[in-house]
């Protein structure tokens, strides 16, 4: 695995602003208090990015696993103890759904202040507590920052020095505010392989791969779970274990043709990415804790079971 494998060319969803996003980023950092990491309960590891972390060495920071509606509930349970035995709280939720947020809000606070704390800080906190957003594209920042500003919508000045697009909003009575931009991270990639992750879970756009690679990637992913026929929602005859034959499978099974009769495999591959992502399938984790020796187990999560 590269360290440098994001800055291949071959690597068309790399943004060029990135740069730019990261001087944006590293600037609000260091007006917040708090950050929040945004990653996806699906796979919380492969939507970390790693150059973040190293920004936010004795900082304080919280974790949500977002889309965890789309995720498999016994993992997710695996993945927050996992979590807590690395020294980390995280907070498994559906952002589109949130429907408390102020105790989410306040928790934050009580983060910061506990923090503060810890550090030996003895006059009180005369300031609200400053809180920003982070995540890569696609993982419910925007979603997850409108769900707390619908209840708050007074903005605040912006503050000396910073960005004039920054705005804050206010939280929590005012205890807490919110920098209204959510930071957008590009992830660090490992490999092909966590570049398919990403792009099956929408966090890298569909147009900069293949979809029918994607498809089969996830295909192939889903099939090694373990769990009873993960692709049972897709209601074929029989499912092969040639990925490709699944997606010919499915084209046919959906009268997805081209000119000639033969199965459309690029339209069964994006109909395949869509309801994947939509929980149609049903509700999956991609990726287990690391170094877990727990027993295999169906614990598979549908639609009509969950
Ligand atoms: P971003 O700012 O981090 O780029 O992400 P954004 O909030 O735009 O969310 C990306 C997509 O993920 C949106 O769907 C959003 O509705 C969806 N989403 C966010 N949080 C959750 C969650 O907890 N659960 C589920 N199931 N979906 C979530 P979209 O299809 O791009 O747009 P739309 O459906 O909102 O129109």
């Amino acid at each position: 695995m590269s360290s440098t494998y994001e800055n291949t060319a071959r690597n068309l969803w790399y943004p060029g602003h990135m740069l730019k996003a990261e001087i944006a980023m590293k600037e609000s950092l260091a007006l917040v208090d708090l950050v929040v990491i945004l990653l996806d309960a699906r796979a919380p590891l492969s939507t970390r990015n790693p150059r973040l972390e190293r920004r936010l060495i004795n900082r304080p920071h919280a974790i949500i696993a977002n889309k965890a509606d789309l995720a498999n509930a016994t993992q997710s349970r695996k993945w927050e103890e996992w979590f807590l035995a690395h020294g980390e709280a995280a907070d498994f939720l559906d952002a589109s759904k949130l429907r408390h947020p102020d105790t989410l809000v306040n928790h934050w606070r009580d983060i910061v202040l506990s923090e503060r704390q810890k550090r030996g800080a003895t006059r009180p906190l005369l300031r609200p507590v400053r809180v920003m957003i982070v995540g890569i594209p696609n993982i419910g920042k925007s979603t997850l920052v409108n769900r707390l500003k619908l209840k708050n919508v007074a903005k605040v000045a912006n503050h000396p020095g910073v960005t004039r697009s920054n705005q804050w909003v206010n939280l929590a009575g005012g205890q807490v505010e919110l920098l209204d931009t959510p930071g957008v991270l590009w992830p660090q990639l490992r490999d092909k392989e966590h570049e398919l992750l990403l792009t099956a879970l929408g966090n890298i756009p569909d147009d900069s791969t293949d979809p029918v690679l994607t498809a089969c990637f996830l295909i192939q992913r889903l099939q090694q779970l373990p769990i009873r026929n993960p692709l049972r929602s897709l209601d074929l005859p029989e499912i092969s274990d040639n990925a490709q034959e699944v997606l010919e499978a499915l084209a046919l099974r959906r009268n997805m043709l081209l000119p000639g009769g033969r199965p459309n495999v690029n339209k069964a591959a994006q109909m395949l990415l869509k309801d994947f992502r939509s929980g149609q399938m049903g509700y999956f984790t991609l990726e287990t804790p690391p170094a877990e020796d727990a027993p295999e187990e169906d614990d598979t999560d549908t639609p009509e079971n969950a």
